[in-house]
C-alpha cells in the first residue's frame, strides 16, 4: 500500500527532470499521476514508460502560462479521473543574463511561466478543491528566490511563487488544502546541464553534501508534502538543497 493509494495528482512540467521524478515517485506511492507539460511527444513516452513499471499514469499537453491551455487541462483532468488530490506546480524556465543586459522578452517569458503558471494552476486547483475540502499543493519556487547573480527575472518570479504558497496557504488552511513550497539547489536536470563545467564545478562547490541533487532528493519531500501525514503542514517553505546556501 502507497501512501498516496487512489489520490489524483497532476505535475506540471513532469515530461523530464525534476518533473519527471517527482511524477515517478508519486506514482510509487499510488497516485494516478497526470503528466503535463508543453511537449506531447515527451509526455507520452513518459506515459508509456511508466506503464511499463505498472504505475497509472496519464498525459495532457498544456503550456501553464496560457490560462485557456490550464482551464483545458483541470476540465480533463476532472472528467476522465473524476477529481484531483494533489497539484505540483514544478513547470519552469530561466533565461540567465546580468539585470542590465535583460531585454523585456526574457523577463516576461520567466514571470509568464513561473509565476503566473503557477498561479493558473493554483487558482484552478483551489477551485476544485475548495468543494472536496482536500488538497496538497506543492509549488517548486528555488533556492535562488533570495537573489542570485544573472537571475533578476527567475529569483523575482520564484521570490512571486513563495508569496503566492504563502497566501493561499492562509486563504485555503480551514479547507483542508494545504499549500507549500520547496527550494531545490542546484539539482541534475536539462536545465542545469546547460551551464558551463566551470560553472556546474563552482556550483558544487557550494553544496555542503559535496554533490549535485537528484530530482528523487525532492520528490522524496514532496511525496511526504502530498501525502497525509503532512495535514498539519501548509505555508511552509522548505530548502532542499544539501545545505548550500546561494
Ligand atoms: P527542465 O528544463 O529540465 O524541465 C522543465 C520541464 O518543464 C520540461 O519538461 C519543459 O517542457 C516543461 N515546461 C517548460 N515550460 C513549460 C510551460 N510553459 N508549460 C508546461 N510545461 C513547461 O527543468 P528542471 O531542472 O527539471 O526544473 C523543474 C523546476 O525546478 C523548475 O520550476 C525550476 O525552476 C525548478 N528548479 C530547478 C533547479 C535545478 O537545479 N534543476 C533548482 C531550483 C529550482
Amino acid at each position: 500500500m502507497g501512501r498516496l493509494n487512489g489520490k489524483i495528482a497532476i505535475v506540471t512540467g513532469a515530461a523530464r527532470g525534476l518533473g519527471k521524478g517527482i511524477a515517478e515517485k508519486l506514482c510509487k506511492e499510488g497516485a494516478t499521476t497526470i503528466i503535463a507539460d508543453i511537449n506531447q511527444e515527451s509526455c507520452d513516452e513518459v506515459v508509456k514508460e511508466f506503464e511499463s513499471e505498472g504505475y497509472k499514469a496519464d498525459a495532457f499537453k498544456a503550456n501553464i502560462a496560457d490560462r485557456k491551455e490550464v482551464q483545458d487541462l483541470f476540465g480533463y483532468v476532472k472528467e476522465k479521473h473524476g477529481t484531483i488530490d494533489i497539484l505540483v506546480n514544478n513547470a519552469g524556465i530561466n533565461r540567465d543574463t546580468t539585470l542590465v543586459k535583460m531585454t523585456d522578452e526574457q523577463w516576461q517569458q520567466v514571470i509568464d511561466v513561473n509565476l503566473t503558471g503557477t498561479f493558473y494552476c493554483t487558482q484552478e486547483a483551489a477551485k476544485w478543491m475548495k468543494e472536496k475540502e482536500y488538497g496538497r499543493i506543492i509549488s517548486i519556487s528555488s533556492a535562488s528566490w533570495l537573489g542570485n547573480f544573472g537571475q533578476a527575472n527567475y529569483a523575482a518570479s520564484k521570490a512571486g511563487v513563495v508569496g503566492l504558497t504563502k497566501t493561499a496557504a492562509r486563504e485555503l488552511a480551514r479547507k483542508n488544502i494545504t499549500c507549500n513550497a520547496i527550494c531545490p539547489g542546484f539539482v541534475d536536470t536539462d536545465m542545469t546541464r546547460g551551464v558551463p563545467e566551470k560553472v556546474w564545478d563552482q556550483m558544487v562547490q557550494k553544496i555542503p553534501m559535496g554533490r549535485a541533487g537528484k530530482p528523487s532528493d525532492v520528490a522524496n519531500v514532496i511525496s511526504f508534502l502530498a501525502s497525509d501525514e503532512a495535514s498539519y503542514v501548509t505555508g511552509e517553505v522548505i530548502n532542499v538543497g544539501g545545505g548550500m546556501i546561494l
